[in-house]
């Protein structure tokens, strides 16, 4: 693997995606990442002083920042985003700067200067799934929040760029990943933690929407994958995960954290929430890349993995920057 540029590497599957290009002898990379509340480098404290990897501190809407950086690199796997949709209802500016602004910024530069880009995305962009169903890849973008929204906007500029200018962009749209150094606002690390301080975990609804979580590891081996043999252009479903109700995702995290069930509380929906989403792989399984971790192992994992690092957890909650 040559050099590449992560934006967004210092967030969650961002750096678990340095991890995974470091693992190869002949890697190198370069992180771009604004660190905002969900960044930190404490998530790359592995790689430091490690002479094939470098942090740059900026943001991806920054043309001036951007376009030396890409022109250095020979692929760009561009994660940096606003992630959460709870925010995103409260306040979508944030997430069109970033989401929109910022990955046209990232295209632009990728154009100029003819380097392969990998768009990483979200299942969010396909809106609802019935029961039963999987989106392919070819199926309409009816995304129901804003930060979906602006994810989709992002993958349609990204299709533009490919028609219009050949540019050289691959995507992947991903289930839930889950794993260690998930910010502890998304509902996995958020039920953990409340499960290992015995507080009320906090299940939206009744607890009935249902999620396909894929563990990290699996998800960014995924992305190096169609990083290393996808088609270039193509888009790419990271489906393959395991999908449960929130409700008895919650139950299964009380069972592994040793609290009782009694902790889960309902609280108001979420305005829009999606009741499911649901991917076909079969483009992904093409490339030989196949789920390595079983749920139930990835969130044994998960939960030993938080157990033993409240203060990492301490400090992200606290805005931190190490
Ligand atoms: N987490 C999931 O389950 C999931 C599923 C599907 C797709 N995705 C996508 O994967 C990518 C990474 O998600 P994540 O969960 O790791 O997110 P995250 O919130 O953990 O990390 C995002 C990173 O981007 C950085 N960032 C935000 N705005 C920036 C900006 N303007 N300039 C530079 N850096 C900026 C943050 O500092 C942070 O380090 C996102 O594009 C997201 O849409 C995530």
């Amino acid at each position: 693997m040559a050099h590449v540029l992560v934006t967004g590497g210092a967030g969650f599957i961002g750096s678990h995606l340095v991890d995974a290009l470091l693992a190869s002898d002949d890697g190198r990379v370069t992180v771009l990442d604004k660190l905002t509340y969900a960044g930190s480098r404490e998530n790359l404290a592995g790689h430091e002083g490690d002479p094939r990897f470098r942090f740059v501190l900026g943001d991806v809407a920054d043309a001036e920042q951007v376009v030396p950086l890409v022109a250095e690199a020979d692929r760009v796997v561009h994660a940096a985003a606003e992630g959460h949709v709870d925010r995103s209802i409260e306040g979508p500016r944030e997430f069109l700067v970033t989401n929109v602004l910022g990955s046209f910024t990232v295209l632009e530069a990728c154009r100029e200067t003819g380097t392969p880009m990998l768009l990483v995305n979200t299942d969010e962009v396909y809106g609802e799934g019935a029961e039963g169903t999987t989106f392919d890849e070819d199926d309409p973008m009816r995304p129901r929040n804003p930060y979906a929204a602006s994810k989709a906007a992002a993958e349609l500029l990204a299709h533009a760029y490919r028609e219009t200018y050949g540019a050289h962009v691959t995507s992947v749209r991903g289930t839930n990943a889950f794993g260690p150094r998930q910010f502890p606002e998304k509902a996995i690390p958020v039920y953990v933690m409340a499960a290992l301080e015995g507080r009320p975990l906090p299940v939206y609804g009744e607890g009935r929407q249902r999620r396909e979580w894929l563990f990290v590891r699996d998800w960014v081996a995924a992305c190096l994958a169609v990083l290393e043999h996808g088609r270039p252009g193509e888009v790419y479903n990271i489906g393959g995960g395991h999908e449960l109700a929130n409700l008895e995702l919650a139950k299964q995290v009380c069972a592994l954290a040793g609290a009782p069930e009694d902790l889960i509380s309902f609280v108001p929906d979420r305005p829009g929430h999606d009741f499911r989403y649901g991917l076909s792989w079969d483009r992904l399984a093409g490339l030989g890349w196949k789920p390595q971790v079983s749920f139930e192992d990835g969130l044994a994992r998960t939960v030993a993995w938080y157990a033993d690092h409240r203060d990492w957890v301490a400090r992200a909650l606290a805005g931190a920057r190490p």
